[in-house]
């Protein structure tokens, strides 16, 4: 297989940051174009502006740029879709349209596609999910999600393309700020435990999600994007688990490490959101198709967190 070409949409995104250096590190700094409808001012070139709903901006990319494998990150998160849901479903709905069409009409080797916990709803087995269950989101963002896998599943079966997809959890990273997520307040707690040494809690202190550490985010995209075609069973999202906890539980391990540090319930919107989603993931497909395994769990991923925010925020 020759050097792979990358774009990257939703680059300056929470994962699209983390996601666009760890792939340059590996197949070469011009070997990924970044793009985004925001610049933040430290973007690493290649970066071009790209609104996936330009669609024939999205194409003169593909096609200057002779681009062969996508990364489709840009999306409007599950808090913020709530606000706009037509926009939300424009964004992320017709913006992943658009990438599987070019994809197939310039015959790409791969696609991937992300997607999230949020696919779930009421009528989902809420402990150890399975892969396959009933999904009723409740919220645009996972409606849109869940339908989109479908569309990945179709353009799989019926055009044979490559395409690949993951449920994430709530994603935790140092490197990067969530924007609009119901899992955000895993982020903040750790900003605000070192800045305020307090921080008030937009869900209820024993709202239990599945969660995972950036690294191991960042590690199931490219094992999974790089792992043989023929161990890729499933083409909508696989199911991946890493740790579960509540609120309270986080901010009782980073009181281990800072004393002082109080934390305060005022539950808003984002808990009834949290409460259709569930508590736990059966991955075993993803362990069984191509050997996943997280290397993080709430203790050691606090540790490596505290480390590296008092070195960039502090
Ligand atoms: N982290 C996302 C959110 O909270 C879930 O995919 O919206």
């Amino acid at each position: 297989m020759s050097k792979p070409k990358i774009l990257v949409t939703g680059a300056n995104g929470q994962i699209g940051r983390v996601l666009t250096q760890a792939l340059r590190n590996r197949y070469g700094q011009n070997a990924v174009l970044a793009t985004d409808i925001t610049k933040l001012g430290d973007d690493v070139e290649p970066f071009e502006f790209l609104d996936i709903l330009n669609n024939q901006r999205l194409r003169e990319l593909v096609s200057d740029h002779k681009i062969t494998q996508v990364y489709h990150l840009a999306a409007i998160l599950s808090a913020n879709g709530e606000w706009n849901p037509i926009k939300t479903w424009n964004i992320n709905l017709n913006g992943l349209l658009s990438v599987l069409e070019l994809a197939k009409e310039f015959n790409m080797e791969k696609v991937f596609f992300p997607s999230t916990i949020a696919v779930f709803g009421n009528t989902t087995p809420r402990i150890d999910t399975p892969q396959d269950v009933p999904l009723l989101p409740t919220t645009v963002y996972g409606m849109s999600k869940s339908t989109g896998e479908l569309w990945c599943n179709y353009y799989h079966q019926k055009f044979g393309l490559d395409v690949r997809s993951i449920r994430y959890p709530g994603i935790i990273g140092w490197q990067s700020l969530p924007a609009g997520g119901t899992t955000d307040y895993a982020v903040e707690i750790y900003h605000e435990a070192l800045k305020h040494q307090k921080y008030e809690c937009f869900l209820e202190e024993n709202t239990r999600l599945p969660m995972m550490y950036m690294d191991d985010a960042i590690k199931a995209t490219i094992d999974l994007m790089e792992a043989p075609k023929e161990s890729i069973a499933i083409r909508y999202g696989y199911n991946l688990a890493a740790m579960s906890f509540t609120p309270k539980e986080i901010a009782d391990e980073i009181k281990k490490h800072i004393p002082d540090f109080n934390v305060t319930y005022k539950p808003d919107f984002r808990q009834q959101i949290a409460a259709s989603w569930t508590e736990s993931i059966d991955d075993s497909m993803a362990r069984k198709d191509w050997g996943w395994q997280p290397n993080f769990d709430l203790a050691s991923m606090t540790i490596d967190m505290l480390h590296h925010l008092k070195n960039t925020i502090l």
